[in-house]
């Protein structure tokens, strides 16, 4: 078995994670140390960013381009459950952890590394989804949190830094924390806390204010097949080329933020502001497509079970058996979600303007008014008289 001295960290450049690496030698008894950074698209300088670690003292350094994984395993997985956590967030920043934790597991055998770190505290539920996703995959290795138990206040962290030959490039600080990835940009923190604050303009950056969008509309034909998002205006895309032209024009037109309070995993609420046009807008079509081919009833029992996929991936339970099993009624219910769906973007606002799929249930001879309709209205009087019995019973037997 590997040992435990030999250690992977989910490597961001961060301050804390950037820290960790001296905390992980020093404090935590590590002898050798694998600095692993997903790129997701957070938009980093990624040989810097490799560099960076080694200068901290990591023995190895290196960086995943995990972006089409990302998008496809993860982003377009959890649209064909329409996955929205608390009816609001598309999971942008929450769908990452469980690749992240993926990748620490994969470089902690790629390396023969018997433990992996993260610079997460204990309040957040990123903590929660690694550690989880690390124990479903691989129950040997050891979890190893420095910033979850040193009880450094920022200007401890940067001393601490210091101490080690390390001096942390401390920009002007911003007055709240971002996570950005390709599926979308998360803000919370600092002044975000203040729930009478409103975000003044400096706080997005994917998405205009509606007052300077376009006085025009745009128009967007999305094509799925099998559930899966695989073309714009006809155009076949790799995922993440997909992702990124549909925030480029949702942004454009001032769709996708959100400003909610949020339910964390641990317990407490939070409120969390996010950005994921491109993720809202596939929801929004998918969702229509669905309509469009699957039965009511497939359709009622699909929603609360969409509920519970946005939760299970929230909470981090990724690897766990619920998510399975979710995915197989899923992937069920997406052999039939094929066709296209053209949104029109205006002014913060998506709407439908047409919906073709080759196996629609929606049958014009059936619901026309037309003198070509084949519903069999004859048959109606007695369907509404067996359909009404139970009702009827009751209201005599009840008054
Ligand atoms: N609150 C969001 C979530 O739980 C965003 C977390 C972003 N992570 C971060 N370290 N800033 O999904």
């Amino acid at each position: 078995m590997a040992s435990t001295d030999r250690v992977v960290l989910a490597y961001s450049g961060g301050v804390d994670t950037t820290a960790c690496i001296p905390y992980l030698r020093h404090e935590m008894g590590c002898s050798y140390i694998v600095a692993m950074a997903a790129d997701l698209g957070q938009g980093d300088e990624l040989e810097a960013l490799r560099e960076k670690a080694l200068l901290a003292g990591a023995d190895e350094s290196i960086v995943v381009d995990a972006k089409d994984r990302f998008v496809r395993d993860y982003g377009f997985r959890s649209v064909k459950a329409n996955a929205l956590y608390d009816g609001q967030y598309p999971l942008s920043s929450a769908l990452g952890r469980p690749l992240i934790g993926d990748l620490l597991v994969e470089t902690a055998h790629a390396y023969d590394c018997g433990a992996v770190a993260h610079g997460c505290t204990g309040k957040g539920n990123d903590q929660v989804r690694l550690d989880l996703t690390v124990a479903l995959l691989d129950s040997s290795l050891r979890i190893l949190a420095p910033a979850r138990e040193w009880k450094f206040s920022r200007a401890d962290t940067i001393a601490y830094s210091e101490k080690h030959g390390i001096a942390p490039h401390v920009t002007k600080e911003k007055p709240w924390a971002i996570d950005l990835n390709v599926l979308g940009r998360n803000v919370e923190a600092g002044l975000i806390e203040d729930l009478t604050w409103e975000p003044t303009e400096e706080v997005w950056s994917l998405t205009r204010p509606v007052e300077e969008t376009p006085d025009t509309p745009e128009y967007v034909k999305i094509g799925f097949a099998e559930g899966v998002p695989v073309t714009l205006d006809g155009a076949p895309l790799a995922p993440r080329e997909l992702i990124a032209r549909l925030n480029t024009l949702g942004g454009r037109h001032g769709i996708g933020r959100i400003d909610m309070l949020e339910n964390r995993v641990v317990g407490v609420k939070s409120r969390e502001l996010y950005e994921a046009p491109g993720m809202l807008l596939l929801i929004q079509a998918h969702r229509e497509l669905e309509d469009l081919v699957l039965p009511a009833d497939v359709l009622a029992h699909k929603k609360p079970l969409e509920t519970a996929y946005a939760k299970v991936v929230y909470d981090g339970l990724w690897h766990g058996p619920l998510r399975a099993a979710l995915d197989a009624f899923m992937d069920s219910t997406q052999q039939y979600v094929s066709g296209e769906i053209t949104l029109r973007l205006f002014k913060s606002r998506a709407t439908i303007a047409s919906r073709v799929a080759e196996r629609a249930m929606y049958q014009h001879e059936l619901v026309t008014y037309g003198s070509d309709c084949t519903f069999n209205q004859a048959s109606a009087e007695g369907f509404i008289d067996i359909f009404g019995l139970p009702s009827r019973v009751w209201n005599q037997v009840n008054g």
